[in-house]
This record gives C-alpha cells, structure tokens and sequence, in this order.
C-alpha cells in the first residue's frame, strides 16, 4: 500500500512538471479607451472601484494576473476565465454597445450579482476583496437603476 502511494506521488510530480510545457494561454493587457463603462459613463469612484476590483480581472481588456496564473492548471482555469468572461460582457467595450444591450447587460449585472453568480465564487474564494457586501449590492442596483433610466431616455 505505501508503495501505491508513493508511486502515485511520483506520478502526480511528474505530470505537474510536464503540463508547465504546454502552452499558456495569452495573457491580456491593452491600454484603455474612451469606450470603457468607466469613462464612458462617467462613473462614480465608489461604483468604478468596485467593477474594477470586483468585475475588470474577467470583463475587461486590463485583467490583473496573480503570481499562480503562470503555473498549470491554474494558468488554464484563470485564461478560460477570462475568455468566456469577456466574450459574455466586456466592459472596455461598452461605448460600442447598443442601446438594447447596455440596457439588457445592465439589467443582467443586477441580477448576476444577487444571485451570487457574480463575482464567480471560485474567484472572490481566492479575491476576498471581490466579495461583495448587501451594502455594496444596494449601491450597484441604485448605480443601474440610473443609470438604466438614462438610457431609456435616450432617442
Ligand atoms: C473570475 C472571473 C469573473 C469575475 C471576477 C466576474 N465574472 Fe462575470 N462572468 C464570468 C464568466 C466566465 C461568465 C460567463 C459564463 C457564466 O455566465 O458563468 C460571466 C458572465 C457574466 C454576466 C452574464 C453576461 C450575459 O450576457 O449573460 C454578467 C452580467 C456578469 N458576468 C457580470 C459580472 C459582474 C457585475 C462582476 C463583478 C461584480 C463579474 N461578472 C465578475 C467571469 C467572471
């Protein structure tokens, strides 16, 4: 039995050692733009530090990447992450945006949000600065809620 393990031991090693040859994936990092929520819409410094803390390592083109994104597996976790995170809503994007999807991406945030969807619990796991507070909710839903009503007073 104590030589299964051992073996196994061995095993695991070696195949951590050998996935650190694959491929990572990319890493993003572009500059910002005039399209992004923050300074498109001009947003309050409460409301763009918390999608900044909360939301941008997965919604934006300026993910922050901790040390472990350059070790496997986690290095493919983070990349898939982010991919699919922004491929769903990215938030550098939002001046490009129509005015059906801010409203739909908006009313979305909301409801990810208290659902506790969003921030993905895997992360706010490893982010505790990502978890959100009832507080911080409420101010997120009163941010959209004007900002929702801004847009449906556009023509
Ligand atoms: C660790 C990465 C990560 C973080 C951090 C994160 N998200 Fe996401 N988000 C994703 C992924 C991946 C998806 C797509 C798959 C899914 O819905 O689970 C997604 C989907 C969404 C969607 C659905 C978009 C659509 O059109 O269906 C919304 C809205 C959203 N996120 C909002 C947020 C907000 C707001 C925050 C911050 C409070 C946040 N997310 C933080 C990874 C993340």
């Amino acid at each position: 039995m104590k030589k299964i393990l051992k073996y196994l031991a061995i095993v695991l090693i070696v195949a951590l050692v050998v996935i650190q040859f694959i491929k990572r994936p990319e890493k993003i990092s572009e500059p910002v733009t005039d399209n992004d929520i923050i300074g498109a819409l001009n947003v309050q410094p409460e409301i763009a530090n918390l999608l900044k803390t909360a939301c941008y390592d997965c919604h934006s083109n300026q993910p922050r990447y901790p040390w472990y994104s350059e070790i496997a597996p986690f290095s493919w976790w983070i990349g898939e992450h982010i991919e699919h995170g922004r491929d769903e809503l990215n938030f550098s994007d939002w001046a490009t945006f129509s005015k059906r999807k801010r409203d739909h991406k908006l009313e979305e945030v909301v409801e990810e949000v208290e659902e506790g969807h969003m921030p993905l619990p895997k992360y706010t796991w490893m982010h505790s600065d990502a978890r959100l507070s009832d507080e911080q909710i409420k101010m997120l839903k009163d941010w959209v809620t004007s900002e929702r009503a801004k847009i449906a007073a556009e023509n």
